[in-house]
């Protein structure tokens, strides 16, 4: 049987233009600051080394809202078999240039069409924010689904109380909105899918960006 189809965000058009308008910019800031490359963050790199230690050997690996793709081929390198998907067509355009090795789609986490029990491990790395906040619970129940017992979940997302509207982001003009989730009700959100958290790091805000989380998770 199948799941019931995820409500489709009434500004995901809105979204993915924007993206597709900032996507070579973003490309080169994180190229010129490194910012949230795993490289350049012990933390982030941690948990993504943990998260491939977890998930090797148990299935492929879906990096939801890969961008162009660092933390895609950060894991391949790494020896899972993992590919990407995002919203902006321009992203993934830039995903394929930097790392052609690696498989790109294009694709809205709300319409992923994802088989049960597939998937070794999935990640919402900093890309599940713009969801509104009904939708994001469906989308996490269908990673749930979409696991093979022993599979993992990781994310990372913008921690705070806020619905942020956007117009502006990596110098270009955007129209979105930033849902901040507080640690708790993030956690709270991904138990509430059937994914068991096993790990929780918080992250201060720096000079590039506000605080934020990761969590880990697991499907039994
Ligand atoms: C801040 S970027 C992070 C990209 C990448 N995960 C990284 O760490 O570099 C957010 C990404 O999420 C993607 N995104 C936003 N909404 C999405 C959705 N509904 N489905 C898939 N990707 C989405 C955007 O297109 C963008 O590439």
């Amino acid at each position: 049987m199948r799941a019931d189809p995820i409500d489709r965000p009434a500004d995901l058009d809105a979204v993915r233009a924007s993206y597709d308008r900032v996507a070579d910019a973003y490309v080169r800031l994180v190229v010129d600051t490194g910012i949230g490359d795993p490289r350049c963050r012990p933390w982030l790199k941690a948990a993504l080394d943990a998260f491939a230690e977890s998930v090797a050997g148990i299935g492929p690996v879906l990096d939801v809202g890969c961008g162009p793709g660092r933390v895609t081929a950060y894991l391949a390198e790494r020896g899972l078999d993992v590919a990407g998907v995002d919203l902006s067509p321009r992203m993934i355009d830039n995903a394929r240039r930097l790392h052609p090795s690696c498989r790109f789609e294009v694709g809205s986490a709300t319409d992923l069409d994802l088989a049960d029990a597939s998937l070794g491990g999935v990640l919402g790395w900093w890309s599940l924010f713009n969801l509104p906040r009904h939708v994001l619970p469906q989308v996490l129940a269908s990673f749930a689904r979409a696991l093979m017992p022993g599979g993992c979940f990781i994310t990372g997302t913008h921690t705070g109380e806020e619905d942020v509207r956007r117009t502006e982001a990596y110098g270009g003009p955007v129209e979105w909105t930033t849902h901040q989730w507080s640690p708790e009700k993030y956690v709270g959100l991904i138990e509430q899918a059937g994914l068991r958290p096993v790990a929780e790091l918080r992250l201060p805000a720096d000079e590039h960006v506000g605080p934020g989380l990761v969590v880990m998770a697991v499907r039994d």
